[in-house]
C-alpha cells in the first residue's frame, strides 16, 4: 500500500513527465525539473507534431505498418497497435487541456506529412511550434494542479534506494546543496542523449542524465545502439543546433548538392521523404566527400510567419531567410530509440524505478523512431503510467539500511567536448567497428573521470555488439539490408 503522505517524484518537465504528473490526479506528484521554469526540455523544440490517422482515408492499421516499418520491424508489435489505435484520443485529450491545433477555415484539422508516413496525418499547433504549444498548455495544468508540487532549478544527482527498492531521490540545487527526497515511487523523464553528441539537433540538457543515474541504480538497459540523426539541423558553428524541420521537405523542399544536384534522386523511392536515416546518412556521405548539403525551401508557399515561424526565426537570427535563399544543412543526433527497458507501463527492472518518454525503451519505436511519433508517445506512455501510479497498489516500503546511488561527477568541460566531438565521429550515422572500438577504449580509460564517459561506453558497447546494421544504426563494415 503506498504511503499516503508519500509523493510520487517524477523527474523531467518535458511533456512525458508532465503527461505524467497530470494523470496521477489526485494523488501527490512531486515534479522537479533542472530549469527554474520547466523550460529545457527537448519536447518543447519538437517541430512537425503528433501523428494521429485522422483522416476519413487513412487508418490507425497504416500508422502502425508506417511505425513498424520506419522501425525496421525492431519494434514491440503490441506497443505500436496500441500507440497508433490511441493516438485520436491523444489529440483529444490534449485539446482538453487547452492544447489549440492548427485548423483549417472550416474548423478541420491540418493534417501535414513527414518523413516515411504514407499519408497526411501530422496534426500541429502554432505552425512549426508544436513541441512549445502543447508543453506550455500542460505546464500550465500542472503549476495549476492541487495535486502537482513543482520545483524548478535543481538536479536529481542520486538515487535513493533501501532493500534493492529505489524509495526517493537526491537533489543538488545550483548553490551545490543536497537534499534527500523520499518517494513512493520515482519516474524517470529526463530525455534523450542527443546532447552527448558534438552536433544536436536538442537543448543542452538532453545530455542522459538520467539514463546514467537508471544504469547506475541497476536498471536494464535496451537497445541503447539507436540513435537517431535528423538529417536537417542548420549547419552553423555550435553545439545545439536550431532543427529545420521534415515538415518543410513535406511542404515541398528540396535538398540538393552544391552544384544544385538533386540529393536524394535515385537514392529512395520515397526521395526526400525517406525514412531519416537514409537521408541523413546521404548527407553525412556528402559532407565527407567534403561538400555541403542545401536544403531550397523558396517553393514553399503560404505565410512563413504562421507554418514556420520556429524555422523563420530561427535562420533569420543566423543570417539566413529560408523564403529567398537555400539553407545549409546538416545530420544532428535528434533522438535515443534506445534506453532504459521498462514494461509497456513505464516500469524498469529496479523495483521503485519508473521510466517514460525518451529515456525508457518499451520498444515501441524499434530501430528507428517514425516522424512525430515521440509527443504522442509521451502522452500516452505519460498517461499511462500517471493511471498507474495513481493506484494504491505502489508500494514504498524497502527494507534495510538507505543506501544513495549517485551518479557521479562530471567530466571537466574540455574532456566533455572531447567526448562530444569522439562520439560524433565514431557513432555518429555511419559506424564501423574499428572506429566503435577505439572510442569505447578512449571511453574506458575516462570512466572513473566522469559519469558521461561511462555512459558513452555503455552506448558504445551496444553499438559494438550489434554488427549488422539496423534501422539507425549503420554499420558500413558489416552486411547492410536496405
Ligand atoms: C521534425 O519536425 O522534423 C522533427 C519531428 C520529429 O522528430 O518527430
Amino acid at each position: 500500500m503506498r504511503h499516503a503522505y508519500l509523493p510520487v517524484v517524477v523527474v523531467g518537465g518535458g511533456v512525458a513527465g508532465l503527461a505524467t504528473a497530470l494523470a496521477m490526479a489526485p494523488a501527490p506528484v512531486r515534479l522537479l525539473c533542472r530549469a527554474h521554469d520547466g523550460c529545457g526540455s527537448a519536447s518543447a523544440l519538437a517541430q512537425g507534431g503528433i501523428a494521429a490517422a485522422l483522416d476519413p482515408q487513412d487508418s490507425a492499421a497504416a500508422h502502425a505498418a508506417d511505425t513498424l516499418a520506419a522501425g525496421a520491424n525492431h519494434n514491440d508489435a503490441a506497443m505500436v497497435q496500441w500507440l497508433a489505435a490511441e493516438a485520436p484520443a491523444a489529440i483529444a485529450w490534449l485539446q482538453a487541456q487547452g492544447v489549440v491545433f492548427d485548423s483549417d477555415a472550416q474548423g478541420r484539422l491540418q493534417l501535414g506529412r513527414e518523413g516515411g508516413h504514407g499519408a497526411a496525418r501530422i496534426v500541429h499547433a502554432g505552425g512549426d511550434a508544436s513541441g512549445a504549444v502543447l508543453v506550455q498548455a500542460l505546464r500550465a495544468m500542472a503549476q495549476a494542479a492541487m495535486h502537482v508540487q513543482w520545483r524548478g532549478g535543481v538536479d536529481v544527482d542520486g538515487l535513493l534506494l533501501r532493500g534493492g527498492r529505489v524509495v526517493g531521490v537526491r537533489t543538488r540545487d545550483e548553490r551545490g546543496r543536497h537534499e534527500q527526497v523520499e518517494a513512493a515511487a520515482v519516474v524517470l523523464a529526463t530525455g534523450g542523449i542527443g546532447a552527448s553528441y558534438a552536433r544536436t539537433s536538442n537543448p543542452p540538457g538532453a545530455d542522459g542524465a538520467g539514463l546514467a543515474l537508471g544504469l547506475a541504480a541497476g536498471a536494464a538497459p535496451r537497445d541503447l545502439e539507436f540513435v537517431q540523426f535528423h538529417p536537417t539541423a542548420l549547419d552553423v558553428p555550435g553545439h545545439c543546433l536550431p532543427l529545420i524541420t521534415e515538415a518543410l521537405r513535406g511542404a515541398g523542399a528540396r535538398l540538393h548538392d552544391a552544384d544544385g544536384n538533386a540529393l536524394m534522386a535515385g537514392v529512395h523511392p520515397l526521395g526526400d521523404l525517406a525514412p531519416r536515416d537514409v537521408v541523413s546518412r546521404r548527407v553525412a556521405a556528402e559532407q565527407a566527400a567534403g561538400g555541403r548539403v542545401w536544403l531550397d525551401a523558396t517553393a514553399v508557399d503560404g505565410d512563413w510567419g504562421k507554418r514556420f515561424p520556429t524555422v523563420l526565426a530561427a535562420c533569420l537570427a543566423h543570417g539566413f531567410d529560408p523564403r529567398r535563399q537555400a539553407l545549409p544543412v546538416t545530420p544532428a543526433a535528434h533522438f535515443h530509440m534506445g534506453g532504459l527497458a521498462t514494461d509497456a507501463d513505464g516500469r524498469t527492472s529496479v523495483p521503485g524505478l519508473y521510466a517514460v518518454g525518451e529515456v525508457a525503451c518499451n520498444g515501441v519505436h524499434g530501430a528507428n523512431r517514425l516522424a512525430s511519433n515521440s509527443l504522442l508517445e509521451g502522452v500516452l506512455c505519460g498517461r499511462r503510467l500517471g493511471r498507474l501510479l495513481a493506484d494504491a497498489s505502489v508500494s514504498a516500503s524497502g527494507n534495510g539500511p538507505l543506501r544513495v546511488i549517485e551518479r557521479g561527477e562530471s567530466l571537466p568541460s574540455d574532456q566533455l567536448a572531447a567526448l562530444r566531438e569522439l562520439l560524433w565521429r565514431s557513432a555518429g550515422p555511419v559506424r564501423e567497428a574499428g572506429a566503435l572500438r577505439d572510442a569505447w577504449r578512449a571511453c574506458a580509460a575516462l570512466a572513473e573521470l566522469g559519469w558521461q564517459a561511462r555512459l558513452a561506453k555503455a552506448l558504445l558497447r551496444a553499438m559494438r555488439l550489434r554488427r549488422r546494421s539496423l534501422g539507425a544504426h549503420w554499420r558500413q563494415d558489416r552486411g547492410c539490408p536496405r
